[in-house]
């Protein structure tokens, strides 16, 4: 068994600071390559009995391991929150969000069936073969969540690789390694076995290319930068790949939305976790005749909204590095000295962005394309639903799009010509309901999760082919 981030030594302690106020709040060990080998030697090891196991018992586990986690979620997310700097409820939203999400994929697995195909259903063949397909597990699956979502994405890949009765080996985030590590103790202490859900920590930039290469490996999902992802789908070699990677996500509000609905869509979709979401609404692409009005509305709410500390429940925290607060004030500002229109916010402190809205952006400023995972909005005016078509589609993100109009019909023909995974129609854009297929196109990612989803993906159909002989039924057996 390798749980070797329970005896994190001082030479190998990977510290984790806390965005909130600089403290160390823990450690975490940096796995060498040789601990590496031996997880993914035990993981193999210990697959197939976890995999023979009858179905109910896995999906009992699962329900018991949901109950934990619901029962801690105040001591999870108190971990979360000064991890990742998300707000107190927020972060307390997440670990429920999760056991349901576990519980949901416990049911779900159940009713997973398979068919059964007879041979004559094929010109030229006879009734002779009959085909019993069902669906078995990958292997090992390796699990690489980011760090805004520390416990749920990493539940999001745990929970149907395991049911389905793979072992996983967790990478987490660096920058929420001890909530996920709370999460998998809980795991433990319901019975799941730490040899199917081992845990590897260290920095992704260190470790993370022995990981994907590693020959151990049977899938590979990934939750990230498409950058980062575009790499590891480079290295990974004849692995399957789930990839949920960076999104642009545009609102496009047409002349006849009711506006201030889609204000309030729009600042929530904006701001909430302060913009750190793969599918925040990154742009506004607004018809110029209702521009005025929707802008108004916008700044009118995102002025309400609280900016400091996640354990007051400020809405807008600060980022998880600086780095990333630095570059969207770099944006918001190469923006503005290219004519943009600063109509909210722009400081900074530090790691805190005050949430920033900024009009009359054009297709020439990095801001109308570039993802900033900070509160910082473009707002970009167009002349015609064809020009929103246009610009929606120049991105090479294709996650989300929203769509705000009163015209059904309108919206209708929009969405079929937007090149993304989801799209909403007078709603913001988001991945839940959990259980909804969730995945983006171009460099949004790869495959398709959500929770039936999932278990497909991390299974693969296996066939029984019985090969039948006429037998004379007059004769005795
Ligand atoms: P990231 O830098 O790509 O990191 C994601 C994960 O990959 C982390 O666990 C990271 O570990 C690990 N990693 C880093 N380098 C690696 C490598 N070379 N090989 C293997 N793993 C490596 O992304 P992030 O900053 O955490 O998250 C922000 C990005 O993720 C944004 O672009 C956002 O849109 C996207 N995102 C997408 C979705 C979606 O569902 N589409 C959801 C959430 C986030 P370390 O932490 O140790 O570096
Ligand atoms: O950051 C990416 C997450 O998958 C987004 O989930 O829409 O529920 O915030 P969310």
């Amino acid at each position: 068994m390798a749980r070797k981030w329970l005896e994190a030594d001082a030479d190998r302690t990977l510290p984790v600071v806390s965005p909130v106020d600089g403290s160390v709040i823990g450690g975490v060990h940096e796995y060498t390559h040789d601990e590496i080998d031996q997880v993914f030697a035990t993981a193999q090891r210990a697959r197939a009995r976890w995999s023979a196991r009858p179905l109910t018992e896995r999906t009992d586990l699962l329900h018991r391991f949901a109950d934990l986690l619901a029962e801690n979620a105040a001591e999870v997310a108190d971990v979360l929150m000064m991890e990742v700097a998300k707000a107190c409820k927020d972060a307390k939203d997440e670990v429920v969000r999760s056991a349901d999400y576990i519980r949901h994929t416990a049911e779900d697995a159940k009713r997973i069936i398979g068919e059964t195909q007879f041979s004559d259903s094929y010109p030229g063949q006879a009734r002779n073969k009959l085909a019993v397909v069902h669906r078995v597990p990958l292997g090992t699956v390796l699990a690489i969540p980011p760090f805004n979502y520390p416990v749920n994405l990493a539940v999001s890949k745990i929970a149907p690789a395991l049911v389905t009765g793979n072992a996983v080996v967790l990478k987490p985030p660096s920058q929420g390694a001890l909530s996920a590590l709370m999460m998998c103790e809980l795991a433990y202490q319901v019975g799941i076995p730490p040899e199917v859900l081992q845990v590897v920590t260290g920095r992704g930039s260190r470790i993370g290319d022995y990981l994907v290469q590693h020959p151990g490996v049977d899938l590979i999902t990934f939750t990230g930068s498409s950058q980062t992802g575009a790499d590891l789908a480079r290295k990974a070699g004849m692995v399957p790949l789930l990839l949920e990677l960076g999104g642009k996500d545009p609102a496009i509000v047409l002349g006849d939305a009711d506006l201030d609905a889609a204000a309030s869509d729009i600042v929530a979709g904006a701001f909430s976790y302060s913009g750190q979401r793969c599918t925040a609404v990154k742009r506004v692409l607004v018809i110029d005749s209702v521009a005025d009005d929707l802008v108004a509305k916008i700044v009118e709410r995102t002025a309400r909204l609280t900016v400091g500390d996640p354990r007051s429940n400020a809405q807008i925290t600060p980022l998880v590095d600086p780095e990333s607060a630095a570059g969207a004030e770099r944006m918001t500002k190469d923006a503005v000295a290219a004519g943009a229109v600063l109509v909210h916010g722009g400081g900074r402190d530090g790691n805190l962005v005050q949430p920033t809205v900024v009009d009359h952006v054009t297709e020439e400023m990095d801001l109308a394309w570039v993802e900033p995972f900070a509160p910082v909005l473009p707002v970009i005016r167009v002349r015609s639903a064809a020009e929103a078509i246009r610009l929606a589609n120049r991105s090479e993100y294709g996650l989300q799009a929203a769509i705000f109009t009163n015209d059904i019909d309108i919206a209708i023909q929009i969405a079929a010509r937007l090149d993304v995974g989801t799209v909403q129609v007078n709603g913001r854009t988001a991945r839940g309901p959990d259980h909804f297929p969730f995945l983006g196109t171009k460099a949004s990612g790869m495959g398709t999760q959500g929770v039936r989803p999932s278990i497909e993906a991390m299974t693969r159909v296996k066939s029984l082919v019985v090969n039948l002989r006429e037998k004379d039924l007059t004769t005795s057996v």
